[in-house]
């Protein structure tokens, strides 16, 4: 198989094209799904051979002996990305959206707020807003495009109320790998303010050429004692349905606290998973990942060249991610004009930039792991869709 295979994903279960129809009106047949963070390959061989594995023995018992999976999670932290992680840090969640809530229950109390620097994921507002805690939003500016801490201007908006941060890195949306400084930064920010740090770092391996992600851990060794890893093998394989990820604390009085949680809410590892993130991680799964990413690159480049060609669209040069980040603001057009356009004309179904919080609001967000003839037919249908502003 190569990345230009299509697999028919329609009656799978698969949220992003069976669940199309219902939130975006569009039939699988007529639609494009670019909006769901999972990509349209499969994973590498080495994760099909350890779930045939498992299918030929049959048996679908508790999962017990984790030794091999932390081996496995320690070498590729090491390997990849130069981090030493002890096996006794490590507690592997139902991914990390479970990873946040656990977070957020662990260290926050009802009342108590969370910094967000919006335009993010989704998801971590909704976990914190469930949980009965707040949300600050602390926008980040853009500098020709690129997205930007502003320390200066959140401080002042700061309530007083918040007990942790949740950084996204690399971020999503727009994909920005964040330098050494700019985390040391936030390390920063966060003693001043007395935060806990919570890194999610699900989109570390997603890394384009010439760019270099920088584990937190390491850039800022010194706030060990506030700071919450998470990472995943799941956005990395596309093995997200398998909902496996890892928070990892080295700091003993912060992992007593997590524990509790972990046992008070009954999560235990679920084998599946346990298997396939053990077999991803892997010299095979490293080079099935270099291979990727050199498609996505070009993936990415014959996106942002057919925006570039529409007036009035402009994709955010991405350092990292699947997930191009289009901005519509020049088009003039209000986002419900927009939406309609590329929802009822183009026919894609994409995430809207609202949902991710402050300065979101004139964004779209693609979804750009898919055969390169789906990127060239979204580029294609966008040209029509928008063909009067040329
Ligand atoms: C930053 C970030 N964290 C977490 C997730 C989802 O994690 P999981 O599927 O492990 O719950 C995503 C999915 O896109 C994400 O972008």
């Amino acid at each position: 198989m190569t990345f230009d295979t299509p697999i028919s994903r329609a009656g799978s279960h698969c949220s992003k094209w069976d669940m199309m129809k219902p939130l975006y009106g569009l039939t699988p047949d007529e639609g494009l799904a670019m909006w769901v963070a999972d990509m349209e390959f499969k994973p590498p061989q080495v994760v099909q051979y350890a779930l045939q594995k498992m299918l030929d023995h049959g048996v679908y018992g508790y999962f017990g002996d984790d030794r091999k999976y932390l081996d496995a999670i320690r070498w590729w932290m090491a390997n990849r990305h130069g981090w030493e992680v002890a096996p006794e840090w490590i507690f592997t969640t139902h991914g990390l959206v479970n990873g946040t809530a656990l977070c957020v229950h662990s260290f926050t109390k009802p009342g108590d707020a969370v910094v967000l620097m919006t335009p993010v994921y989704h998801a971590f507002a909704r976990v914190i807003k469930a949980a009965g805690r707040e949300v600050t939003e602390c926008p980040l500016v853009l500098e020709d495009g690129t997205a930007r801490m502003d320390f200066a201007a959140w401080e002042k908006l700061l309530t007083g109320r918040e007990k942790m941060l949740i950084l996204c890195s690399p971020h999503n949306p727009g994909g920005r790998v964040w330098t050494a400084d700019e985390l040391r930064a936030v390390a920063d920010f966060c003693v001043k303010h007395d935060l806990l740090l919570v890194s999610d770092e699900i989109h570390h391996d997603l890394v384009y050429p010439g760019q270099k992600h920088m584990v937190m851990a390491k850039a800022a060794p010194q706030i060990a004692d506030r700071l919450v890893m998470m990472t995943a093998t799941t956005k990395t394989f596309n093995i997200a349905g398998a909902h496996i990820g890892n928070v990892i604390i080295a700091d003993p009085a912060l992992r007593k606290t997590f524990a509790n949680t972990i046992n008070a809410m009954g999560i235990s590892p679920n084998s599946f998973g346990m298997h396939m993130a053990t077999a991803a991680y892997s010299p095979e799964g490293a080079t099935w990942v270099d291979a990727l990413m050199r498609y996505l690159d070009g993936n990415r480049k014959l996106f942002d060249e057919g925006i570039a060609r529409i007036p009035g669209l402009r994709s955010t040069p991405l350092q990292a991610t699947y997930l191009a980040w289009v901005d519509f603001s020049a088009t003039g057009m209000t986002p419900e004009e927009f939406i309609e356009r590329v929802q009822k004309v183009a026919k894609i179904a994409t995430n809207y930039g609202a949902s991710f919080g402050l300065g979101g609001e004139t964004y779209l967000r693609f979804n750009l792991a898919c055969p390169r003839a789906q990127v060239a037919e979204a580029v294609a249908r966008l040209e029509r869709a928008f063909s009067d502003l040329q």
